[in-house]
């Protein structure tokens, strides 16, 4: 298996943006979040056990995920639809990044998981962890410009994820997402030449 990255950050931190960033450079990206819509369209992986779990009202006539319906299904006070619904999507997203990872052809992989601390599922797959920091402030700010949730509604989200301090502790390396696009991407590019240098030294068996 070839050296793997885990990029994580707490919401709005600038995880997709920062990833685009590397994607650039030539490295190939694996965005759980990206898999996890994928399996829920129409004929996705996930869509016939939602089916037999939540029957046909969570499928929109297409067949895909009703996102919508489902979303109101797990922020219900009852916590069972949630890790129902968590048993049937974690598996298939954790496998189907094996499989791109295997695919991949890059020095170096990196896996998006927002919730990286949170679930233990990816601590075999990734060599080192990438956090994306920025200040809470901003965080808030660049969540609520970016959609159409509340300041409430933002900072309900981030008291559910792990506390800041703690994912800057457990990061191995650190991007400080709190200036511009240019001061984001000179760090791209400093992690960038680490982790190729990184991978040349721990190559790929086979
Ligand atoms: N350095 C920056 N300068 C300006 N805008 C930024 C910067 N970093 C992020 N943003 C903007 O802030 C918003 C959040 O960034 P992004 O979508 O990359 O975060 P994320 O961590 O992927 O969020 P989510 O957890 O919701 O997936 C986006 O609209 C993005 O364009
Ligand atoms: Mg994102």
């Amino acid at each position: 298996m070839s050296f793997v990255v885990g990029l994580t950050g707490g919401i709005g931190c600038g995880k997709s943006i920062a990833s685009q960033c590397f994607s650039d450079l030539g490295v190939h990206i694996i965005d759980t979040d990206v898999i996890a819509r994928t399996i829920t369209q129409s004929n996705g992986q996930a869509i016939n056990a939602i089916k037999n779990a939540f029957g046909d009202t969570y499928l929109t006539k297409d067949g895909s995920l009703d996102r919508e319906k489902m979303r109101e299904l797990v922020f219900s006070d009852d916590d069972a639809p949630r890790s129902r619904l968590e048993k049937i999507l974690h598996p298939i997203i954790l496998n189907e990044t094996i499989r791109q990872i295997g695919q991949a052809r890059s020095s170096y992989v990196i896996v998006v998981v927002p919730l990286l601390f949170e679930t233990k599922d990816y601590d075999h797959i990734v060599q080192r962890i990438l956090v994306i920091d920025c200040d809470e402030q901003q965080q808030i700010l660049r969540t609520m410009a970016r959609s159409n949730l509340s300041e409430p509604q933002v900072k309900a989200i981030m008291t559910a994820q792990i506390a800041r301090k703690e994912r800057l502790r457990e990061a191995d390396d650190i991007i400080a997402n709190n200036r511009d696009l240019d001061y984001l991407k000179t760090q791209v590019a400093a992690l960038h030449s680490k982790y190729l240098s990184i991978s040349i030294s721990n190559p790929r068996p086979g």
